[in-house]
């Protein structure tokens, strides 16, 4: 049965649509919220508008087939207008958790490529200090123990348990991520100052890239009890 939680993405998603204008280039987000996003723009595509769509996963790039909407890779077009996208946690600087998926690579290089990114979001996602949902940080097979160990040392005072991410529902075998690499979902708990955990982070050699999207997003869409709401940057 559908949730309320469903219903406010539905709900999220519609406004995003009326954004997307002839001749675009979109990127196309991942998850159960962008879900939506991209059945309305097949609906579209479907009642003859033109666009050019680069998807952020390969889940989203199945659906979107299924759906025949246009698609091409970063490599053919380079720069998009518009990435739209959900998001694990939202806060009022528009600073995002994402990865609860394992999209979170693709979905970063996308969104980075685009003129703008809108994240589309149920209520439940907006937090007043990033990190209650454990921010996933993807990393290279090789090392992995020791990639963690650094990891976990960036945040000894809040307890960070890195998880190797496992497939659900199929014992211990780990995620794999659409660009073959593994997921550590780190529990911080609180994360008072993004832009430092992003940077150190980065600077550890073992990790691909992290779920912590900063200064991307332009625009949130949030759908909740009282309505939706534009919150922009
Ligand atoms: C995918 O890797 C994620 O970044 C998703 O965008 C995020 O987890 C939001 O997903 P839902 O819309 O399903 O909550």
């Amino acid at each position: 049965a559908a949730t309320k939680a469903d219903d406010y993405k539905v709900q999220a998603a519609r406004p995003a649509i009326d954004l997307v204008k002839p001749g675009m280039k979109l990127g196309l987000g991942t998850g159960s919220t962008a879900y939506h996003f991209v059945e309305a723009v097949g609906e579209l595509v479907r009642n003859g508008l033109e666009v050019l769509c680069v998807p952020t996963s390969e889940a989203t790039r199945s659906h979107a087939e299924k759906l025949r909407i246009p698609l091409s890779s970063l490599d053919e077009t380079p720069q998009l207008d518009l990435t739209v996208d959900g998001a694990d946690e939202i806060d009022d600087q528009l600073r995002l958790i994402k990865g609860g998926g394992g999209a979170l690579l693709r979905e970063k290089i996308v969104a980075t490529a685009s003129d703008r990114m809108v994240v589309i979001a149920d209520e439940s996602k907006m937090s007043e200090t990033l990190g209650s949902h454990p921010l996933p940080v993807e990393v290279v097979r090789f090392g992995l123990r020791a990639t963690t160990r650094l990891i976990q040392a960036l945040a000894a005072e809040a307890g960070c348990e890195g998880e190797v991410r496992l497939r659900p529902g199929q014992g211990d075998l780990p995620f794999i991520t659409d660009q073959g690499n593994l997921i550590v979902d780190c529990a911080f708990h609180t994360i008072p100052e993004p832009e430092v955990l992003a940077f150190a982070l980065k600077r550890v050699p073992g990790v691909v890239e992290h779920g912590l999207f900063l200064g991307l997003a332009d625009v949130a869409i949030v759908a909740g009890s009282g309505g939706v709401q534009v919150i922009r940057r």
